[in-house]
């Protein structure tokens, strides 16, 4: 099952999709228009749209609505990358060097501003519009409260399991909600439908942010992004939580990510730790219990491709190395 049959089985929805991405970006501004040109000469995965059309498919028929939901996830998704890329100063993303990187931390909040506004716009005149506005204004909540909550614990030091949970549901689930559920709302599903999908949404959501996290310890140069930044900014994720587990040295271990900035030497010590008491390795457990829940919760839709398609993309994470 690869990425080429999901794109096949969804078709014109899925090429339409990608002409209103397009179109709805399009600026007589030069500069802007040719930025956003090159951005989408070197799009993602596009995981988000794909997500929500599947949703659509699998509870109904999609419609016009599902079309522009799903183009506007991943219109947010890129422009929460492109300030995340500014708060985290990232100077790589997809193999290429970062807006803020090329263009400076200004442009880049500029143009991500953009793409976030005209993601709002392609809502504004759906049918649904009102439940999905409070659906994506909840999503942008939960971003900025995300990554503002990371930022305090990577201060302090003191994260727990609880608050890594928290942060990567606001930071990365939510959005993954946000498409699953606004699917599910343009093709009229029923309530157990409507669960179903923001079930799905939270705990791929969740997985998707786990391996991201465990990359950044595992990757490899394929990932088109700089690995061991992490540890670096002082973000303790799974990989590092996994080996303080039980571990006599947690408190020393935690003194050292506190004084990381002076001290960027300390990074390797702990990297040491995480190998030692195979961090990485209680990341991915933790991870497969997640993918679970996800295929768990597609038992509310009936058999066919769309549901079988959307447990694979779940189980993807426990081996997708970009
Ligand atoms: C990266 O998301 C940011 C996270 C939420 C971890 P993706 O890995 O989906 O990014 P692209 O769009 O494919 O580059
Ligand atoms: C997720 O966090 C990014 C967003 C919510 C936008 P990361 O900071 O780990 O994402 P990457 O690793 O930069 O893609
Ligand atoms: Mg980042
Ligand atoms: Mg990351």
């Amino acid at each position: 099952m690869s990425r080429q049959d999901i794109i096949s089985f969804l078709g014109s929805d899925w090429d339409r999709t990608q002409v209103l991405i397009r179109s709805r970006l399009h600026s007589d501004v030069t500069l802007l228009e040719q930025t956003n040109d090159g951005l989408l000469a070197n799009a993602g995965k596009m995981l988000r749209p794909m997500v929500s059309l599947l949703i659509a498919r699998a509870i109904g028929t999609p419609t016009e609505d599902s079309i522009c939901y799903a183009a506007a996830t991943e219109l947010l998704h890129n422009a929460t990358l492109i300030h995340d890329d500014v708060a985290d100063g990232s100077q790589e993303r997809r193999g290429q060097p970062t807006l803020s990187a090329l263009l400076g931390a200004g442009t880049a909040v500029l143009v991500g501003d953009y793409w976030l506004a005209r993601a709002v716009d392609l809502v504004v005149d759906t049918g649904h519009r009102d439940a999905v506005i409070r659906k994506f204004a909840r999503t942008l909540t939960d971003l900025a409260e995300g990554e503002m909550l990371q930022l305090e614990k990577a201060a302090s030091g003191d994260t727990t399991e609880a608050d890594y949970l928290r942060i990567i549901h606001c930071k990365t689930a939510s959005l993954f909600c946000a498409a699953t559920e606004t699917a599910a709302v343009s093709v009229d599903a029923d309530p157990e439908q409507m669960a179903a999908a923001l079930a799905y949404g939270s705990s791929l959501g969740i997985a998707f942010q786990i391996k991201d996290d465990i990359l950044d310890y595992a990757g490899t140069d394929s990932l088109g992004k700089p690995v061991g930044q992490d540890l670096l900014e002082q973000k303790i994720t799974l990989p590092l939580l996994g080996a303080l587990q039980g571990s006599p040295d947690e408190a020393e271990i935690r003194a050292l990510v506190r004084d990381i900035p002076s001290h960027p030497e300390y990074c390797e010590r702990i990297r040491r730790f995480i190998a030692e008491r195979d961090g990485v390795g209680f990341a991915a457990r933790r991870l497969s219990e997640w993918v679970e829940r996800a295929t768990l919760v597609l038992e509310a839709f009936p058999d066919g491709p769309a549901k079988d398609y959307l447990a694979a993309i779940a189980r993807y994470n426990e081996w997708r190395e970009v």
